[in-house]
């Protein structure tokens, strides 16, 4: 349980799409290089996706352009198809991630096509491979879908499986309307573990019904040791009707060190971080343990 957990950090990109207030360039950028001064060194920095479908991920490329190369930092973006990656790669793009779902009504409102024309999407992106880019893969309604209701274990490890074979290095699990409980996260766990090892997949809780810390102890418990958060709780999915944000990168630092295990985040800094984008949104952060910090 001791082994120290990787944080992917979600808050310039699953924070920010699903915000009212549109934020610049420069203040994702600024947020980006807060987040990783606090010790979050890999940070999903944007979408190349539709501007017409996510307007507030528009300029990701300027954006990846602008936090440039830092030493010891890792940057990530969502591509849905080859026109995605090229213009990823364009700007400079190490590592991308690709988004299926676990359910056919979530993947025709998201990206607009069925689970296995998304996989034929993704292949022409796997060539990143010889471009030296690495490939994440998603996964997103696993332990639940807004419009499909409730999804089994089997048909998420059969697609984990499908993004592993097809060479994406780890298989982000998403929640993404956060309904998930921790017996059913474990069940989910298990079974796409039965053909990935667990150390090569990652956890992506969104804390809608306030579950997401307990479901991640849960993984935990299996041995999964990656985990996606935002700072201050931001974001959502615009295609998740009624979802709120990631879990908070605060509450994960917050109760991952209360129990010894390593995280390399300093708790000041990020919080600093997260009051920043904070005051540009006009609005408190989400997080239980940055409110509980902020009141002291
Ligand atoms: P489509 O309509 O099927 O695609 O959209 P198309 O090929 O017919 O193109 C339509 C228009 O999009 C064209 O422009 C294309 O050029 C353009 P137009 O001629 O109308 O001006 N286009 C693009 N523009 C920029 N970048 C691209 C690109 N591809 C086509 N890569 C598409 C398919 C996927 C593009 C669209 O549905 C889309 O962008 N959807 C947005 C999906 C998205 O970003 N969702 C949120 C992120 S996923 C998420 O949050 C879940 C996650 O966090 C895990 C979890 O929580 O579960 C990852
Ligand atoms: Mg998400």
């Amino acid at each position: 349980m001791s082994d120290p957990v990787r944080i992917i950090e979600m808050g310039p990109r699953d924070g920010l799409q699903n915000e009212k207030t549109p934020v610049s360039v420069e203040a994702r950028i600024a947020f980006i290089e807060a987040l990783v001064a606090a010790g979050l060194t890999t940070v999903e920095v944007g979408a190349f996706v539709s501007p017409k479908a996510i307007p507030q991920m528009a300029s990701s490329d300027a954006v990846l352009r602008g936090v440039g190369h830092v030493e010891g930092a890792e940057f990530h973006v969502l591509v849905p198809n080859e026109k995605g990656y090229d213009a990823a790669r364009a700007a400079g793009a190490q590592v991308v991630s690709v988004f299926a779902a676990a359910s056919e009504g979530f993947s025709r409102a998201n990206i607009n096509c069925t689970v296995a024309e998304s996989i034929e999407r993704f292949k022409p992106v796997l060539r990143a491979k010889a471009d030296g880019v690495r490939v994440r893969g998603y996964i997103s309604c696993v332990l639940g879908c807004p419009f499909d209701g409730e999804i089994k274990p089997k048909v998420v490890a059969d697609l984990a499986n499908t993004l592993w074979e097809l060479g994406c290095y780890e298989v982000s699990l998403g929640d993404t309307i956060g309904v998930g409980t921790p017996d059913k996260a474990k069940a989910m766990l298990r079974a796409v573990s039965a053909n990935i090892p667990p150390a090569k997949l990652a956890m992506h809780f969104h804390d809608t019904y306030g579950q997401a810390l307990a479901n991640l102890y849960a993984g935990l418990e299996e041995g999964v040791r990656v985990i996606d958060a935002a700072a201050g709780g931001l974001g959502g999915c615009p295609y998740a009707p009624g979802a709120t944000g990631n879990v908070a990168t605060e509450d994960v630092v917050y109760m991952l060190e209360g129990m010894d295990i390593r995280t390399g985040v300093d708790m000041d800094k990020l919080l600093a971080a997260t009051n920043e984008m904070s005051g540009v949104l006009g609005k408190p952060p989400v997080s239980r343990v940055a409110s509980a910090l902020n009141a002291k």
